[in-house]
């Protein structure tokens, strides 16, 4: 079937189906167009487009980026951060209604997930509601979330790592009275660090598997889904020596070839084999960016500041501390600011996790040079069982393709503290009336459901399913209204090779408690490298789960019924199935 063909009856099928679930339809995206502009406080343009820009010093570097028009509304709505491929940045306060116009000027399908915000099903993101180039989709929603730190990026299905890897993603902050009652730092003392790491070719373009910026657009999705889960078996057939079904392996004279074509791969830097495996597991880049820019450095004040730290970069994670150990005061995580500060001696940053940082860098010395870094740890990739020690060399062989390694440590941020007259502060004592949540709510307090993190025939999935662009099983249905216990385990046998890999588990739609975690034995040891970063105790939307780990959550299903999905944000992962939906009825 030829592959034009194919694309329209998958998009009529999905259609129908959308209908026959109750579901908004295709048609959701035209209806905010006639809609009158009374009662949106602000009302934004963002046209994803193809751009340049000069991120390291010579040729100018290819991305993708939004990039924004105010229309409507107060110009402090709308941060342009000129000169990036990031952003831009959008504040709100909490109550305002907002309209954004997102325009395709991308040579391929996309749509924008606010993530974190809690809106309904049609204006959310979901793949199913990607726009072809050249077409626009109408977002307009009022903010009912905390202030907090969000933000947004693109999400269709199968190339959300692709895309934002390229550039799109930017913050949505929002603000709103309790905040604003607080003596925290503001304006330009109050600073996003949106954390990535990208490899850069010899003429300093991004590089992100075998995709190209300048690339025409490449394949239908789901053809290209389905020929990379192909390559995959047939490939890992042939190493094995066998057909490629679990338990066909073959003998040690098959390893020996594996462990050559896993260095080769690493050496060669994306070679097939190399690359195969970053689609799976991760694409980890060699540079450190901070807001856009790499080998970051900023001069900051003698005075305190909030810092908000987001984690945009597509699979790594960061284990973060000050150079001289002095411990980090957190005031807020995804979902906004805790009840009172904490203090740790670092903290670990997944893909996708916000971290708010109060700092007073007043209790530094004038011209004292800082470092924010991220620090050692261990827990990318784990192999269990047999397989271990002959699969974890020539994994190590073509993960570690990369000059910095998952869990190497490295310098993120350097600051420098200015000269002049020291004004410092304490965090305040109280921040938040944050809501205690009982688990008792929920309605399966005693049986959580679970959400095994699988591998099968190299293809991620949630018990097992990959993604299923429509569909959500009888377990991933929940009642408008209700509370449920979720735990997500990734201690499960992970298929053929044990393999184990830490997991940035997103729930579309909505901010949960994280109300308990457990790990298994054998993984402490990499577990105890991370534990004490961990911020469980305010709203998330996003938690780490690593090797070995059973995470439990509470969630509540309010206000909007429809089809969510929730998947790892290690976008490779999310991009090769580990990525399902729930479906809240009403
Ligand atoms: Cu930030 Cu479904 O993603
Ligand atoms: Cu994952």
């Amino acid at each position: 079937m030829n592959q034009q063909r194919r694309h329209v009856l998958i998009r009529s099928a999905a259609t129908a189906a959308a209908a026959a679930l109750g579901l908004p339809g295709l048609s959701a995206r035209a209806g905010g167009e006639e809609r009158a502009a009374a009662g949106i406080d602000i009302h934004i343009e963002l046209h994803a487009i193809q751009d340049s820009v000069a991120i390291r010093e010579g040729a100018q570097t290819r991305v993708w980026r939004y990039q924004g028009k105010l229309l409507r509304g107060d110009a402090s709505a709308l941060d342009a951060w000129a000169g990036n491929y990031l952003g831009p940045i959008i504040r709100v306060r909490r109550g305002q209604r907002v309209r954004i116009d997102l325009i395709n000027g991308l040579p391929e399908s996309t749509i924008i997930h606010w993530h974190g915000l809690h809106v309904s099903d049609d204006m959310d993101g979901h793949p199913r509601h990607a726009i072809k180039p050249g077409e626009r989709y109408v977002y307009e929603f009022t903010v009912v979330n905390r202030a907090g730190s969000y933000w947004f990026h693109p999400h269709p299905h199968g190339r959300t790592g692709k895309q934002i890897h390229f550039g799109l993603a930017g913050l949505f902050l929002v603000s709103d009275d309790e905040e604003a009652g607080l003596d925290l730092p503001t304006g330009p003392h109050d600073l996003p660090l949106v954390i990535q790491d990208r490899t850069f070719d010899d003429n300093n373009q991004f590089v992100y598997l075998s995709e190209s910026v300048a690339g025409a657009a490449s394949q239908d999705p789901e053809q290209r889904g389905m020929m990379d889960h192909g390559m995959m078996g047939g490939n890992m057939g042939g190493m094995m020596g066998g057909d490629g079904r679990r338990g066909g392996m073959g003998g040690m004279g098959g390893m020996g070839g594996m462990g050559g074509m896993g260095g080769m791969g690493g050496m060669g830097g994306m070679g097939g084999m190399g690359q195969m495996m970053a689609r799976m597991m991760g694409v980890f880049g060699e540079q450190i960016l901070v807001n856009g820019r790499p080998g970051a450095s900023l001069e900051v004040e003698r005075r305190p500041y909030r810092l908000r730290l987001l984690n945009a970069s597509n699979a790594r994670m960061y284990k973060l501390a000050w150079h001289d150990q002095s411990p980090l005061t957190v005031i807020g995580t995804d979902g906004g600011l805790l009840a009172a500060s904490l203090q740790r001696d670092y903290v670990m940053l997944a893909p996708a996790e916000r971290i708010d940082l109060w700092v007073d860098f007043g209790r530094w010395t004038a011209g004292a040079e800082l470092t924010l870094q991220s620090l050692a740890f261990e827990g990318g990739m784990t192999m269990g069982g047999m397989m271990g020690g002959m699969m974890g060399g020539m994994m190590g062989g073509m993960m570690g393709g990369t000059a910095l390694p998952d869990g190497a440590p490295f310098p993120v941020l350097k600051l420098r503290v200015e000269g002049g007259t020291r004004s410092s502060a304490a965090p305040p004592q109280r921040l938040s009336r944050l809501q205690r949540l009982q688990p008792r709510v929920a309605v399966n307090f005693n049986h959580p459901k679970v959400f095994n993190l699988t591998m099968g025939m190299m293809v991620w999935g949630i018990n097992g399913q990959g993604f299923d662009m429509l569909g959500a099983s009888p377990l991933e249905t929940v009642k408008l209204g209700t509370h449920e216990v979720w735990e997500f385990r990734n201690d499960a046998a992970t298929g053929m090779m044990g393999m184990t890999m830490p997991h940035s588990m997103h729930v579309h739609g909505l901010q949960f408690r994280v109300i308990g975690r457990s790990v298994a034995g054998k993984f402490s040891r990499q577990h105890v490298t991370v534990k004490a970063g961990f911020v469980d105790e305010g709203w998330k939307d996003t938690v780490l789960v690593m090797p070995g780990e059973r995470v439990r959550i509470l969630l509540g299903f309010a206000d909007y019924p429809g089809l969510f999905p929730y998947h790892c944000h290690m976008l490779e992962h999310e991009d090769s199935g580990l990525m399902r939906n729930y479906l809240v009825k009403e």
